[in-house]
């Protein structure tokens, strides 16, 4: 797998792939990818605006590119569930869903379903749509569900007593703990398919440290320097784009980059911490994740 790229993949048509958070950053890339593959792309966006001027700047280098834009908010439970009915009316197979919208590092907010808005965006958004999608994602031969997630799991562990910091906010915990959730989702979700039975597989990736418009909540003196030391983010979306279309690959891996301390480089396979494979843990969180979402499967 040493400095894989797009070129090792074979072109494939018929296949279906949601992005959330398609318009920007690696979500952008990946999309540019799946297309430059054959693959029809839903982007699942919250800014048609902006979501159209990315569409139409595929098309400029694609211009047969099979691209859907269906509007999503994951920090929205009732967004969430009105695009995957949106999505269940127009399409009969789901080959690929590719958890990737995400914030971090935002001031305080608290979402219309009472959830801290890291964690709502990045996770629970997500935690949902996969289970509303399961039943497509099941019945259609060789799908696979990628959950993002970043080094920054590192900065949380799951706070089972105040997922929600009602007790203080610390934009960066609540940054940590929504992609530790997120990465402990994707492991506790293969355990799961695989008990059931299932051939839909999860796998984790993380970019590495990219330059996106991830930073736009850092002070704008700060978000130059970024270019200074980030990989571009068609790079940070290569170890995405691995974890999604590499054969060998089975599910309940992570992936991220290969050079210093994960930080860029080319797709590998990557180990995550003891915390993040305690099952015991992982089960937990998928309890509270179903009781906090109403949305209930394989269970
Ligand atoms: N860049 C990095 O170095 C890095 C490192 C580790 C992990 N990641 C992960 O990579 C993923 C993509 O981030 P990025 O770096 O590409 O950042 P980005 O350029 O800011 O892209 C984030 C995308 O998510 C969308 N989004 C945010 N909130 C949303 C919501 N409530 N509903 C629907 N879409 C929403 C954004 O839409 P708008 O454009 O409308 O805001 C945008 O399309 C995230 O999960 C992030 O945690 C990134």
């Amino acid at each position: 797998m040493s400095n894989w790229n797009l070129n090792e993949v074979p072109s494939q048509s018929e296949k279906v792939a949601i992005v959330t958070g398609a318009n920007s950053g690696i979500g952008y890339e990946v999309t540019l990818g799946l297309i430059k593959k054959g693959f029809e792309v839903v982007m699942a966006c919250r800014d048609m605006q902006k979501a159209v001027e990315a569409k139409s700047k595929i098309l400029l280098q694609y211009p047969k590119a099979k691209i859907n834009i269906i509007m999503i908010d994951t920090s929205s439970l009732k967004e969430v569930k009105k695009f995957a009915d949106q999505f269940q009316t127009q399409y009969k197979k789901l080959h690929l869903l590719i958890n990737n919208a995400g914030i971090m590092m935002s001031p305080h907010r608290v979402t219309d379903d009472g959830f801290e808005n890291q964690f709502a965006t990045n996770y629970i958004g997500h935690f949902a749509l996969t289970g509303l999608l399961l039943p497509i994602l099941t019945s259609t031969s060789g799908s696979r569900i990628i959950s993002l997630t970043s080094l920054s799991y590192k900065w949380s562990e799951i706070k089972f007593d105040d997922f929600h910091f009602k007790k203080g906010y610390s934009k960066t915990k609540a940054y940590g703990q929504s992609k530790r959730a997120c990465l402990m989702f994707a492991f506790e979700l293969q355990r799961r398919l695989s008990a059931a039975g299932y051939d839909t597989l999860s796998i984790a990736a993380h970019p590495g440290l990219s330059k996106t418009n991830l930073d736009r909540y850092y002070p704008a003196l700060i978000r130059p320097l970024g270019s200074l030391f980030l990989q571009p983010a068609a790079k940070g979306a290569l170890p995405i784009l691995f974890a999604l279309l590499d054969n060998d690959l089975k599910g309940g891996e992570f992936i991220g980059p290969d050079g210093f301390q994960q930080m860029r480089g080319y797709p590998t396979k990557v180990e995550a911490d003891e915390y993040s494979n305690n099952k015991e843990i992982a089960k937990r969180l998928w309890t509270e994740s179903e009781k906090m979402t109403s949305v209930f499967y394989l269970s």
